[in-house]
């Protein structure tokens, strides 16, 4: 009698251990799960395998790279269209790596020289989130079909040997914890240097890490200059996370190939990861003191304007087409109507991104923490080559801006180019 209760007593608590221990790998895996979910927002695998109107991450994304027109692929659990069959070595070589499990190359469109340095743990949670958490979809997106030689996969392996690193991510010797988090944000997933970092002859990125003057400092996507993220000598911390997580702060608006990645990625991040990435982009810069434009310049255009007399044509045009919104003091109203006045992307050394904005007008993504979006309307159909280029050239040199003129032959190039989007 006493055996039996004694084997009933060990034989229940093994049940109930057993039990525990499903429940604890059940609470694990939902744990996993979620952070891998949030490890694919910080790397925005959305933005580029996922298109409007099919299932997330079925992928069919169209990506003109230099190479030729590349698509993205079905990245959902599903066996035959997706990566249901990758096993974790295979998730984590295609990432990191970019080489496919019959060990040919994926095109550098997948921003896999910086996936290099995702941790270990990271990858873990991203493969259990894109195994376990997303929905498998049989959707079969367009194959990619480059010609000659590019059509040769084999050949990506030459090219990663030559421009890639499997170098982990090494933290900055005596800076912060919190600057640490940023470095690593920054360099892996955020795979900010894919667009902030200037490419070399062959279109690879020039630095990969932040131990290099190149790191981040400012690329250009078809003629759209890329800013310098190096110590961002205008903005202080929080303008940066502002930006980053509403798409606009009290100076200025997101513009380009960067409102998709605020819209998918950086408004879904943490604060306190924001607030690590605004640390780092100080850091980078040595901290340099907030600038200021020069006074007496932006005064004098403000006067002029604000007289409205013997005004030249891009005065004129500016008063009469741009005036209502960013006003005559050319700083518009803090978080509504961004600055022109000093703004990076009037003073860019290309014009192409101002060109495009005056031309086609610009959208604010909606986020959760500003959900109302507010829109310039464009002036393509209203204006001609020759009055944007007068209006452009008064923008660009008008307050304390200080930068070359914009040619009319300028603003017909990108106006073509519209025709192609
Ligand atoms: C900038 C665009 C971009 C981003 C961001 C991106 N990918 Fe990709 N990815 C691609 C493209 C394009 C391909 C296909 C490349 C090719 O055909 O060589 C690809 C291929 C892949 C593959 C190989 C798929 C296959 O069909 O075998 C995997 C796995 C993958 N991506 C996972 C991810 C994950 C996980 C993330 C986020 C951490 C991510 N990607 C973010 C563009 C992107
Ligand atoms: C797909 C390309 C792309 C990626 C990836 C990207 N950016 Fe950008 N970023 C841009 C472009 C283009 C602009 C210029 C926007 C404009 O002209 O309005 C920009 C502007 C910015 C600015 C404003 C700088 C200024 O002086 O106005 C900040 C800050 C910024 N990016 C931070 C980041 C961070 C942090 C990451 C990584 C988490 C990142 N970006 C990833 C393309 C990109
Ligand atoms: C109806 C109000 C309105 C008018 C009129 C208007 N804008 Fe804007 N403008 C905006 C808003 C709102 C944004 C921010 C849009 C965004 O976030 O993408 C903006 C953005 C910009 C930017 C990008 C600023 C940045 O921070 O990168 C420039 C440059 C610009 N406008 C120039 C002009 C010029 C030049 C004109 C006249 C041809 C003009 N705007 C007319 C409302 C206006």
């Amino acid at each position: 009698m006493k055996l039996l209760n004694l084997k009933t007593f060990f034989l229940a608590n093994a049940m109930l251990l057993g039990a525990v221990s499903v429940q604890a790998q059940a609470e694990d895996e939902a744990q996993l799960i979620k952070q891998g979910e949030y490890l694919s927002r910080l790397g925005d695998c959305m933005a580029c395998h996922s298109v409007a109107g099919k299932p997330a991450y079925s992928g069919g994304l169209a990506i003109d790279s230099n190479l030729g027109r590349i698509y993205s692929t079905n990245i959902t659990p599903d066996k035959e269209h997706g990566i249901g069959n990758y096993s974790e070595q295979q998730f984590n070589d295609a990432v990191r790596k970019g080489v496919l499990p019959d060990g040919t190359g994926l095109y550098p469109a997948m921003p896999y020289p910086d996936y290099a340095k995702i941790s270990d743990a990271d990858m873990h949670a991203l493969y259990t989130y894109f195994m376990k958490g997303v929905q498998p979809s049989a959707e079969q997106p367009p194959e990619t079909s480059l010609s000659f030689p590019f059509s040769q996969r084999w050949g990506m392996r030459f090219w990663n040997w030559a421009f890639t690193s499997d170098k982990a991510f090494k933290p900055i010797g005596g800076a912060s914890a919190e600057i640490n988090r940023g470095a690593y944000i920054v360099e892996s997933l955020g795979h900010c240097g894919s667009c902030h970092t200037p490419r070399g002859l062959g279109m690879n990125e020039k630095a990969l890490d932040s131990g290099d003057g190149d790191f981040l400092a400012g690329g250009n996507l078809n003629g759209w200059e890329v800013p310098s993220l190096r110590g961002l000598p205008r903005w202080n911390e929080k303008e940066i996370v502002d930006y980053l997580q509403t798409g606009r702060n009290d100076k200025a608006a997101v513009g380009g190939e960067m409102t998709s990645v605020v819209e998918h990625s950086s408004s879904h991040m943490t604060d306190a990861d924001l607030q690590a990435i605004a640390a780092y982009l100080k850091f980078l810069g040595g901290n340099p003191p907030l600038q200021a434009g020069d006074a007496n310049a932006a005064q004098a255009t403000e006067a002029k304007l604000t007289a409205a007399k013997n005004l030249s044509e891009g005065e004129r045009l500016y008063l009469d087409n741009c005036g209502a919104c960013h006003f005559v003091t050319g700083k518009g109203a803090p978080g509504i109507f961004p600055e022109l006045d000093q703004a990076t992307l009037v003073n860019a050394g290309d014009p192409t991104g101002l060109i495009h904005t005056i031309l086609v007008g610009a959208q604010q993504p909606s986020t959760e923490k500003a959900p109302s979006t507010l829109a310039m309307p464009g002036f393509g159909n209203r204006l001609n080559d020759d009055e944007v280029a007068k209006l452009a050239t008064f923008v660009r040199q008008g307050w304390s801006n200080k930068a070359p003129a914009v040619t009319k032959e300028q603003v017909a190039e990108v106006r073509k180019s519209l025709h192609h989007e």
